[in-house]
């Protein structure tokens, strides 16, 4: 059985967690204490913030305020979401390292996700990676609905290996594919990844896996057997989308380095901390964790 030494986690909790937290109007100030001690456990890829239309995400209303007061550490990558040039900006001024920009492989998600159809968005993401890329930032490009889209059912996966191809083509160093409502299994995972590597090598791809039906781990564990290694995954398995309803978060950072740790897989992070992290976090917004390492390991 194939399988990476060594995988790349991008802790994506602080955005794609909290953005659709019901209780996470957090402070500024807990978010960049949130995001340090992320950083203290090993995290070196950390999408801290959201520099969307505080109106439609109003969770992400502070992404300025939180980037200023991270304590920030040269080793590790402090990414936001950009999805047009009027993002990027604010993302330039608040000093990221790097931006993402975030298309679709369904038209009524583009649509509902960013008020525009994928062409549009591909068009408005050309110039925003043009330019991250001429300040000296790295871009990464997210696909959302890879498998299913909550309004349009199935997605085909040549849809989301044009998507993929197309990102890639502008400057993107990464594609992640995102399981946004997380019904995907391995045999339809698998089917997906086929297609688009077919267009995009299997190195430049990373798993996004939301984990409603419990699949993500089985799911990203059929990804890395194929060469995927890199996979965003949320602390306390916080969040999900607000504009896929039912999603829940992102597979759980603590559950995810933990079954990389049982195979071997260097990760870098150190999980009994980011264990106390995860609980604490969950403390705070009065939820449930959604780790379950981390419950196993409070037990
Ligand atoms: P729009 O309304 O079409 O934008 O929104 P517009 O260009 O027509 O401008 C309208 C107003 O928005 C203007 O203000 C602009 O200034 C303002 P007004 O003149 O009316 O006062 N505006 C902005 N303000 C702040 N920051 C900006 C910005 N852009 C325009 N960047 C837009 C288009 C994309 C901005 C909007 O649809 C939006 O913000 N959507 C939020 C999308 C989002 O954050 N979704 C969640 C993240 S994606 C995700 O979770 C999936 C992922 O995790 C992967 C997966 O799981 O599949 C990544
Ligand atoms: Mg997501």
């Amino acid at each position: 059985m194939y399988l990476p030494k060594r995988v790349r986690i991008v802790e994506v909790g602080p955005r794609d967690g909290l953005q659709n937290e019901p209780g996470a109007m957090l402070s500024a100030a807990l978010k960049a204490n949130l995001i340090d001690r992320l950083a203290a456990a090993g995290l070196c890829n950390i999408e801290a913030a959201a520099f969307v239309h505080p109106k439609w995400v109003p969770q992400m209303a502070n992404s300025a305020e939180v980037l200023r007061l991270i304590t920030r550490h040269s080793h590790v990558n402090y990414s936001a979401l950009t999805p047009n040039m009027q993002g990027l900006e604010r993302a330039l001024q608040a000093g990221v390292n790097e931006v993402a920009v975030f298309g679709a492989a369904s038209e009524s998600f583009s649509q509902r996700n960013t008020n525009c159809s994928i062409a549009e968005g591909l068009a408005r993401f050309e110039p925003v990676a043009k330019a991250a890329l001429a300040a000296g930032l790295r871009v990464r490009g997210y696909v959302s609905a890879v498998v299913d889209c909550p309004y349009e059912g199935a997605v085909a996966p040549t849809k989301v290996a044009e998507v993929s191809d197309a990102l890639m083509q502008m400057g993107c160093y990464e594609v992640s594919l995102g399981d946004t409502i997380g019904t995907a299994t391995p045999g339809r995972t698998m089917a997906m990844l086929e297609a688009v590597t077919n267009y995009v090598a299997v190195e430049y791809l990373a798993g996004h896996c939301h984990d409603t039906y419990g699949q993500a781990l089985t799911n990203i564990f059929a990804m890395l057997q194929a060469g995927v290694a890199s996979f965003d995954s949320s602390v306390a398995g916080l969040g999900g989308c607000p504009y896929a309803k039912g999603a829940s978060g992102n597979v759980a950072t603590e559950d995810l380095v933990y079954m990389l740790n049982g195979l071997g897989i260097d990760t870098g992070v150190q999980l009994d901390r980011l264990v106390k992290v995860g609980q604490d976090v969950s403390d705070l917004l009065g939820r449930v964790n959604g780790a379950k390492v981390g419950i196993a390991c409070k037990a």
